[in-house]
């Protein structure tokens, strides 16, 4: 039995996935960048049995013990689990284990990290030297957009050319070019979370969703400029209006979605105020309540004891750029 594990980080977007011209294959309607993490990330096992007939995904826990995952996880990753054995012509069943390595429980969205993990170790296990593009176009089709990006290391590009099937990201700068930081607030949010798939289908109910598709190539270019200067001060206030925008997109659609939780703004006035202070700080938002400090090494002290110190504030996760997925040599199995 031929089997492989795979850490894949999360990733966080500067321009924000918001909005499919096809949901399901999960075909952008606009190019998104992002930058891959490294502290935050999935570990998938995926082993292969020619002689097996049925998939089986699992949640592995601290304790070394595997556990049953929730009915709506099971089957996304079952569905994965097939279109990956299709792609690669093979015959009988895989099984999969899954671990992350922020908490669940810190609200924290887990599914790029996850799909990206459980494509490139579904590939290893069927043997299949396959190329980033390649992969990258595959998690994509989980119907996780980001995904394509975190099968990629460092700054990441994912193009939306309504000519091109394949759909993949692609690297703009591998992690050394430039030592961001990201210091994730993770607030207490209460509210129940509406996933980021409801969003993409709401789009375009709202009133700003095509005015900011006008916006976003001269954006996009902004954005590729900033990372090729490594200019955190050009940068920064375009990752800002951009989260923003997002969440003017979701607050305007119909029905409304309501991300934020109180301590939201509270992060987002600190981080302003860190700014008056002299430390270059910038936040970002995915679709929920946690907000993501970018900055310099310099700075990710004090953005981590600021953050840490307010009310609302459950924990602070220190992260940073890294290099994208790579294999490890124990089983989760
Ligand atoms: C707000 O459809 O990729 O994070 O499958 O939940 O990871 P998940 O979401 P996906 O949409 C991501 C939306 C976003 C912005 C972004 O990451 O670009």
């Amino acid at each position: 039995m031929k089997w492989a594990t795979v850490e894949a980080p999360a990733n966080i977007a500067l321009v924000k996935y918001w909005g499919a011209r096809d949901l399901e294959r999960a075909i952008p309607h606009h190019p998104s960048i992002s930058i891959t993490l490294r502290a935050c990330n999935s570990t998938t096992t995926v082993e292969h049995d020619p002689e097996g007939s049925a998939d089986e995904i699992w949640l592995a826990t601290g304790a070394g013990e595997l556990v049953v995952p929730p009915e709506s996880f099971r089957k996304r990753a079952v569905a994965h689990l097939q279109r990956i054995r299709e792609w690669a012509g093979a015959a009988g069943a895989l099984r999969a284990a899954t671990r992350n390595s922020f908490p669940m429980s810190a609200g924290m969205a887990s599914s790029a990290s996850g799909f990206a993990a459980l494509t490139v170790a579904g590939a290893a296990a069927l043997g299949l030297e396959r190329g980033p593009a390649e992969l990258s176009s595959l998690a994509r089709s989980s119907g996780s957009g980001s995904a394509a990006r975190s099968v990629m290391g460092g700054y990441v590009e994912w193009p939306s050319d309504p000519d091109d099937e394949a759909c993949a990201a692609v690297q703009l700068a591998p992690a050394r070019h430039w030592d961001l930081r990201n210091v994730i607030a993770v607030v207490h949010g209460g509210a129940k979370k509406i996933s980021s798939l409801d969003g993409h289908v709401l789009a375009e109910t709202s009133p700003h969703y095509a005015r900011r598709r006008e916006i976003l190539p001269d954006r996009l270019q902004a954005v590729r400029d900033a990372i090729a200067a490594r200019s955190l001060g050009s940068l920064g206030p375009i990752v800002e209006e951009d989260a923003i925008e997002l969440h003017l997109v979701a607050m305007s659609s119909t029905p409304p979605i309501f991300y934020w939780a109180p301590a939201t703004l509270t992060v987002l006035a600190t981080v302003r105020e860190l700014r008056e202070r002299g430390i270059l700080a910038y936040s970002t938002m995915d679709a929920g309540p946690n907000v993501h400090v970018i900055c310099e090494p310099e700075g990710e002290d004090a953005v981590a004891e600021t953050l840490a110190a307010l009310e609302g504030v459950e924990t602070v996760i220190r992260d940073g750029v890294g290099d994208g997925p790579r294999l490890l040599e124990e089983s989760l199995l």
